[in-house]
This record gives structure tokens, sequence and C-alpha cells, in this order.
């Protein structure tokens, strides 16, 4: 396994579609994101290609994450759903290719063996999972033995993450955390609203700051508008201090926003 190397904050594209989608895309590449997030569940693998191409940037110098669908029946079915990506994204490769789902009944090995060797095609640099809880990705690293970088689940300042993130540093592999804003609701919660008031800042770039102040983890927020963009990402100059850090800790840590039917039991 390689440490993965990504930009610690990206920018989200789920419920991101058409027109809006593009215009996102291009408008974070121009501020300067370098890390793109999005998925086949997602159904705008399309509008984002639009947007990458219309930022005129070189392949090269941006991260861009895919995520193979958890509804696709079988490993072979799954490869070509993945080259399917490819050509609506329009780029030969991805940089990070996850599991978006540990579902019930789906053959977890059969697909990570397939992501395996879609890396050694070429089609991703990197393979991941995503919404792992950490008995499922124990049996991903230490029964199947797949070569996988990171495991993307929802964490923010309202959940507790410390079991899974303690195993991914001892194996040199990344949280990427999803729904960092708590689908929003952070963006104006009292208790990050007086932190952020002391720094001149906003609660959404407190609550990204903590995040992104941890080892091995990083945030794909998502923003449609170009002043939350911007916002999210001036999170990075934030400098929290103890009291801070003191005070979020004391916040509930056991709210989870994203729990679908097909879910896993969390551990
Ligand atoms: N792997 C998975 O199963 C999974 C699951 C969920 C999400 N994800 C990924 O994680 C990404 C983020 O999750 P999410 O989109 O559900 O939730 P989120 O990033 O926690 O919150 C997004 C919401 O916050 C708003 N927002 C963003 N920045 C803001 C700011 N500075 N001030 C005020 N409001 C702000 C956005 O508004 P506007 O858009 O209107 O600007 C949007 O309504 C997704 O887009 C997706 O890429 C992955």
């Amino acid at each position: 396994m390689a440490a993965l190397t990504l930009p610690q904050l990206g920018l989200g594209t789920y419920r991101m579609n058409g027109a809006v989608c593009r215009a996102a895309v291009e408008s974070a590449l121009a501020l300067g994101y370098r890390h793109i997030d999005t998925g086949q569940m997602y159904g705008n693998e399309a509008e984002v290609g639009d947007g990458l191409a219309a930022s005129g940037l070189d392949r090269n110098t941006y991260f861009l994450t895919g995520k193979v669908c958890h509804a696709l029946a079988t490993p072979a079915e799954a490869r070509t759903a993945l080259e399917e990506t490819l050509r609506r994204l329009r780029t030969d490769r991805l940089d990070l290719c996850l599991l978006h789902w540990p579902r019930a009944g789906l053959n977890i090995p059969g697909i990570l063996e397939m992501l395996t060797r879609a890396r050694q095609d070429g089609l991703t640099r990197q393979i991941g999972v995503a919404n792992f809880p950490l008995r499922l990705l124990r049996m991903a690293v230490e029964e199947i033995g797949a070569p996988i970088d990171c495991d993307q689940v929802e964490y923010h300042v309202l959940l507790d993450q410390t079991p899974l993130l303690t195993y991914l540093r001892a194996h040199a592999m990344t949280l990427i955390a999803h729904v960092p804003l708590a689908q929003g609701r952070l963006a104006d919660h009292p208790d990050l609203a007086r932190i952020a008031a002391r720094h001149g800042a906003t609660p959404a770039q407190v609550a990204l700051k903590w995040l992104l102040d941890q080892d091995s983890v990083a945030a794909i927020p998502k923003a449609a508008r170009a002043v939350s963009q911007r916002e999210n990402l001036q999170s990075l100059d934030l400098v929290l201090d103890d009291d801070d850090r003191a005070a979020i800790a004391a916040l509930p840590k056991n709210q989870r926003f994203v729990n679908p039917p097909f879910a896993p039991v969390w551990d």
C-alpha cells in the first residue's frame, strides 16, 4: 500500500447535476481546488467531465476520485461500469477508485479483486472503500488482502470515528471525510459560531479545520456556490487553539446523517 497523496480539501459533488455541476467543478478548479469527488451513483460524471475539460487544466495537476456502484451485481459488470465512468469523465484513469458501499449480498472480495486488477491495468492509480465500518475494513485488508489506501466515511464534529481512524493510521491509510459539514447543518451550528466569532471565521470553516488538523484525514465538502467554495478553501488558514478543540470535543459525537437502508451495521 502506498500512502495517498491527495489535496486535503476537495470538492464533493453529490446532488449536483447538469449545468450547476459543470459550473461548480469549473469554479472550484479556478479557485484552486485540486481534488474532485464523484461516483457512478451521483449521475453527474459527464458534467464533472465537462467541468474538468472546461478548466483547461492538465490531467496530471488534479486528483480525481470515482466510485463503483454497489448495485452492480458482478465484478465483470463493475469493470465495464468503471470503463464507462472513464469515458464519461473523459479521462483514461482515476486517481482513486472506491467501492461505494459494502451492501449485504455484494461480492466484496470479487469487486475488490476487480479494482486491484483495474489498478494494475492503469484504470486507477489507487483503490479504496467507502462506508466500511472497522470490522469490514479489517476483513478487506487482513482477510482479502486488498491493497486499499483509504476508507471514505461520514466524519464531522458530531460523529466520532476514533477506532476507525486509529486503524487507518496504523496501516498508512487515509480517512476521507464525507458530509464534513453534516449536510450543511454545521454552517449555522451555535457552538461552532461562538468559536468562529473569536477568529473572524465562519462555523463551516471551524468544522472543516477541525478535520483538516488531524493526521491522515482529508475532507470533501460539497458547495455549489463559489462563495462557499472559497470560504471552505480558506479554512486551511484558520488556526484553532486548545480552547476551541476542547469546546468541539464536548459536542455530542453520535450523530450520523447518512444511513440508507442498505448501510452496514455500524461498529
Ligand atoms: N461515499 C459516500 O457514501 C458519500 C456519502 C455522502 C457524501 N459523499 C461525498 O461527500 C460530499 C459532501 O457531502 P454532502 O454534500 O452530502 O454534505 P456536506 O458537504 O456536509 O454539506 C453540503 C451542504 O453544505 C452547504 N455548504 C457548503 N459549504 C458551505 C459554507 N461554507 N457555508 C454554508 N453552507 C455551506 C452546501 O450548500 P451549497 O451546495 O448550496 O453551496 C450543501 O448544502 C458529497 O458531495 C459526496 O461527494 C460521499
